[in-house]
């Protein structure tokens, strides 16, 4: 997914840390083998949850959508010695290949997958989490930010994938599209939300970064 001129995404690329060996050939199997290759965030993209990860040194992270499990490495790559990382994943063919790169980059032990629809899932988890990344199903996002919430910790930061949506939040919604209506209101509620500090990074298809007072 390219949304800078090709020129300036290399140059960001090239002056980024390097993606790990493991990350590599994840990313590669992924585009040979599974569908919409597109959703995994990639090399820029998931060095910056790394270094947001290593600086908070969380010891409780959930994430909502693993796919290949690229993310929820970068996040378990600055996990507190004690942490640990939830991920939350509807679509159960896509464990063999999770497994098959958590084992590979050493972190398996520190990631627990949750099988099921992330609306069913989240009331479940008990845990109260220093760091969250919603990356799902666009059409929830309002309805897990609202769930996720009062299971964060003051200073806990909510991290949200694809706030840009390709530009059409910018834009007047265009007959029926309830995936760019959600972002728009989510993004709209955040903006006005006391309960958050917010900026969004306008980083691959945007990063809402919420932070909890
Ligand atoms: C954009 S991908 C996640 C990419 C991953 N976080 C990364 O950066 O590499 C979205 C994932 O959410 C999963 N998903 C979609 N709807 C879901 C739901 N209702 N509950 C849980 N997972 C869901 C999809 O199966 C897909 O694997």
């Amino acid at each position: 997914m390219n949304f800078l001129p090709d020129d300036i995404e290399n140059y960001a690329n090239n002056h980024t840390e390097a993606e790990p060996q493991v990350l590599q050939s994840l990313y590669r199997e992924t585009w040979q083998k599974i569908i919409m290759p597109r959703m995994l965030s990639g090399h820029l993209q998931g060095r910056l949850l790394s270094i947001f990860s290593k600086m908070m040194q969380p010891k409780r992270i959930l994430e909502i959508g693993a796919y290949t499990g690229y993310s929820a490495i970068c996040f378990a790559e600055g996990l507190h010695p004690k942490g640990r990382i939830d991920t939350v994943e509807i679509n159960e063919e896509l464990n063999s290949i999770q497994d098959k790169y958590w084992e590979l980059s050493g972190l398996k032990d520190r990631i627990q997958r949750f099988n099921g629809k992330a609306l069913e899932v989240i009331p479940t988890l008990e845990d109260s989490y220093d760091m969250v990344f919603i990356d799902a199903d666009k059409e929830n996002y309002l309805e897990y930010y609202e769930l996720i919430l009062p299971k964060v910790r003051p200073g806990g930061l909510i991290l949200i994938d694809n706030v840009l949506w390709t530009g059409k939040v910018t834009e007047e919604i265009k007959g029926h599209d309830p995936e760019t209506k959600a972002l728009k209101a989510l993004n709209e509620l955040i903006q006005e939300d006391d309960r958050v500090s917010n900026i969004l990074l306008p980083v691959r298809d945007g990063i809402m970064m919420a932070m909890k007072k």
